[in-house]
């Protein structure tokens, strides 16, 4: 048990990553639903050197949603000597899919010695103030979903079959509290209005009735969404850095007079996710820039 990540399939991958980039990726960014076209606001700094699809990858589950067309990006920039990946679309829980499965992508990408992870999704708001295309850095989360990736066996690498991290694994401080400030101040810099809270993460697909909007408001939570949550704790059982963003796709139902669905949800996304994508890249060159020093 475990993930199912074959040797095969980590093999296959790391073959393609060596051949995209001269080094390993420093960072590993997940980008959420109508995200995907924000890519092409990053600097130019950034050369886009090989893309694969999840589909292509031998034994690699594949996404279902239309708008989710799994892929890895890898970018290089030659002034840093140092390269990113991006993953395009997620596998979610609500598809029928178990937490271990769910995590595959970024578990992949974290077997492949990928450090650093940023962790970005589509939510709805549930704090006072906050307004459709907002920026949330998430401080911690609140798993709802009553699933967790760490179930069964201790996760192990299928290339060393050695326990990838402890049984019971601490979550304090999962999002790395100076990467949080950082980004805020990006975002900030670049005129998005953001703020910070805790993510909720559910199972879904339907969105919550306006009863638990008004209670998981009542808790001082600070957005609710379906995806992140399984792969912080599988990043966090394996010693990863993470931090997260959401997107503020709509308030939670019933805090507005809106009714939700999903192709608002990405339209919102669309309009708003360049300038988290332009905050990711200057976060990224900051850390890796400072690094050097
Ligand atoms: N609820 C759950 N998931 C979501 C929402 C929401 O309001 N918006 C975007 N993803």
């Amino acid at each position: 048990m475990g993930y199912p990540i074959s040797n095969e399939t980590l093999t296959y991958y790391k073959n393609f990553l060596k051949k995209a980039s001269p080094v390993t990726p420093s960072f590993h960014v997940v980008l959420g639903s109508g995200f995907g076209q924000a890519l092409s606001g990053l600097s130019p700094e950034w050369i886009l050197k090989d893309q694969i699809l999840f589909s292509d990858i031998p034994n690699m589950i594949s996404t279902t949603v239309a708008d989710h067309k799994g892929s890895f990006v890898v970018y290089y920039n030659e002034k840093l000597n140092r390269a990113i990946q991006f993953q395009t679309g997620r596998i979610h829980g609500y598809e029928g899919h178990s937490a271990q499965t769910v995590v595959t992508p970024v578990m992949l990408a974290r077997l492949a010695q990928i450090e650093s992870f940023i962790l970005t999704n589509a939510a709805g708001g549930l704090l006072p103030h906050m307004h459709a295309g907002d920026a949330m850095v998430i401080t911690d989360h609140v798993n709802l979903t009553g699933q967790n990736p760490l179930i069964g066996t201790n996760p192990t690498s299928p290339l060393t079959q050695l326990e990838i991290g402890p049984r019971f694994t601490d979550m304090g401080n999962c999002y790395h509290k100076a990467w949080q400030n950082q980004i805020r101040k990006i975002l900030n810099q670049l005129g998005h209005n953001t703020t910070e809270g805790v993510y909720l993460g559910l199972l879904g697909p339907s969105f919550e009735t306006h009863a638990e909007v008004r209670l998981f408001a009542s808790w001082g939570l600070g957005a609710v969404g379906m995806s992140t949550v399984w792969e912080a704790i599988a990043l966090k059982h394996s010693g990863a850095k993470i931090a997260g963003i959401s997107l503020i796709s709509n308030l939670g139902a019933g805090l507005s007079s809106q009714s939700l669905n999903h192709e608002d949800i990405v339209q919102t996304c669309r309009l708003s996710a360049h300038t988290i994508v332009q905050s990711i890249d200057r976060f990224i060159k900051e850390v890796l820039t400072n690094e050097k020093n």
